[in-house]
């Protein structure tokens, strides 16, 4: 009789136990703010938000118009109805928002929320767009999903906050695999809700130019296409092709959308028109840009580093300045990326015409010659008001004078160039390269990768700014950039389970301080961050739950 008794009490335990660990398993930590805040105090109360709830801006600025409407959109999603602007504040119920000169960084920002109102105070209009998207994060994660909320409550705080760098930016390939335009707007609204300011657009390719350019047709209605695409890995073999047309562009008009899109936001696109390499797909259009003009180039069909690039001489001078014209029109950012990366010297070193311009400038070598090149753009798009970034690679034979330097292969290019005087954004594919494998298991455990092994805790354990650098020259890192190359990742929903959370930890390394930065309590946070993520629907991996 005991014994049963002592079972009973023993299984009944049990099913508390589970429920009590499911429940809060599913609760959510109500300060699970990602990047963590440099300042978060936790205070008592909550502020209720519903359909009586004001907003008064005391700087109706359009661009300060912009952040409050995300909110008000937000909040009118969730509830059905948006946020009423008031011209006076009211005293209780409401939401202040304004401008303060003497908060410090140009993205600084003050958010205090209380049982009677939410104040919001930033520098910039930026600094506003910020401080709601914290205030989203306190949100229930319902707010994400049109349901009807009515009302809901916000927990007391008190955060004071800004960026560790200025630059915290996100690059994808749309050129191996083509990706929806809605795609990319949830894309990018996911890099805002987790405060990245910058979206590195890779619009062109060995294996497809996607991007219209009105001057040159043949780009899209070639260029834009390939016969068919690899199965498996590239270095498999035999390689096996699908036997599928393949390709797609986006028009001058989406893409302007996209920017007004991304502006909207407070993210700037920078867009990458690949140079001199990775260039076969604008040659299989217009041959005479190669150093072959008779050769049958095709669009590229499998992966890898290709021989053909564009040849030094005026066609191609003049086709990279028209092209260039037209993504200056459609992309307003300061900085145009000009690529540069694995640019094999083959092709201009048979080049008879390449050989002479070298002869001609007095070059020592190829790699001289790569640099005279990347020169001449750089003079083109400084003379229009816009800066260059390029791949590490533009450092051999000589930087260009005023050229940002994206380090990939290691850190090595960017201690190099801030040794020189020039600003570095860090992207090293050790820790940032978000095409890579999540778990030891790789190609055993998880869809098919370039390769590598970067789990979410190598991400979240890299800094930007290396040892060996003098406090000077690491004023130069302007910041940090994860990449998502495409080869092996042919849909949106592959690209947001390689993404996502992996991206939440670059946002903590780009944000954070350093001191504050500790990736026991990032995971706390990230478990009551992602519900957020599911009501998106986003298909983020759940490798990073368990020790991979
Ligand atoms: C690169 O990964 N080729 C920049």
């Amino acid at each position: 009789m005991f014994r049963r008794t002592a079972v009973q009490v023993i299984i009944a335990f049990s099913c508390f136990l589970m429920l009590h660990l499911r429940a809060s398993a599913q609760e959510k930590y109500r300060y699970a703010i990602i990047p963590k805040p440099v300042k978060l105090e936790e205070r008592e109360g909550e502020f209720t938000l519903n359909k009586k709830t004001t907003i008064y801006l005391s700087s109706a600025t359009a661009d300060l118009k912009k952040a409050t409407d995300f909110l008000s959109d937000l909040v009118r999603n969730a509830t059905g109805n948006p946020l009423m602007y008031t011209d006076k504040a009211a005293k209780k119920n409401s939401i202040h928002v304004s401008l303060d000169s003497s908060i410090t960084h140009q993205e600084g920002y003050e958010l205090t929320v209380s049982s009677k109102s939410i104040q919001i105070k930033a520098k910039t209009p930026a600094g506003a767009f910020l401080a709601v998207q914290s205030l989203r994060q306190l949100f229930p994660a319902d707010i994400e999903a049109s349901t009807n909320l009515k009302r809901f409550t916000i927990p007391a705080v008190h955060i004071q906050d800004e960026p560790r760098f200025a630059y915290r930016g996100v690059m994808l390939d749309v050129a191996r695999h083509f990706m929806p335009l809605n795609f990319i707007k949830k894309y990018i609204d996911l890099l805002a809700f987790y405060k990245i300011n910058t979206f590195h657009f890779h619009l062109t390719e060995d294996q497809g130019w996607r991007i219209e350019i009105k001057k040159y047709p043949k780009l899209q209605q070639v260029g834009a296409w390939r016969k068919e695409t690899l199965i498996g890995h590239n270095n498999d073999k035999p390689r096996q092709y699908d036997g599928k047309r393949y390709g797609g562009y986006y028009t001058q008009e989406e893409l302007k959308e996209l920017v007004k899109y991304a502006q909207d936001r407070f993210i700037t696109i920078i867009p990458e028109i690949e140079m001199p390499g990775h260039s076969q797909a604008a040659l299989a259009a217009y041959p005479e840009l190669g150093c072959s003009p008779d050769a049958n180039y095709e669009v590229a069909t499998h992966w890898g580093i290709f021989k053909d690039i564009y040849c030094p001489n005026e066609a191609t001078f003049t086709f990279l300045e028209d092209v260039l014209t037209e993504v200056m029109a459609i992309f307003p950012s300061k900085y145009i990326h000009i690529g540069g990366d694995e640019a094999p010297k083959d092709a201009w070193k048979k080049s008879a015409y390449a050989q002479e311009v070298i002869k001609r400038e007095g070059l020592k070598d190829e790699h001289e010659l790569q640099s005279y090149f990347i020169q001449r753009m750089e003079k083109f798009l400084n003379s229009k008001g816009r800066s260059i970034i390029g791949w590490d690679e533009i450092l051999e034979g000589g930087l260009a004078p005023n050229a940002t330097v994206m380090s990939w292969r290691g850190e090595k290019g960017g201690i190099a160039a801030a040794k020189q005087g020039h600003k570095v954004i860090m992207s090293p594919s050790s820790h940032l390269y978000i095409d890579s494998y999540q778990t030891k298991a790789g190609r055993k455990g998880e869809p098919l990768a370039i390769g590598r092994y970067l789990p979410l805790e190598k991400v979240y354990s890299y800094n930007p700014v290396p040892k060996s650098l003098t406090p000077e020259e690491g004023k130069l890192v302007l910041g940090a950039q994860a990449n998502l190359w495409t080869e092996y990742i042919p849909t949106s929903d592959h690209a947001e389970f390689m993404s996502f959370p992996r991206i939440c930890a670059l946002a903590e390394i780009t944000w954070t301080p350093l001191a504050q930065k500790n990736y026991q309590d990032f995971l706390k946070r990230l478990n009551s961050n992602i519900q957020h993520l599911d009501k998106l629907k986003v298909n983020y991996s759940k490798y990073y739950q368990s020790t991979p």
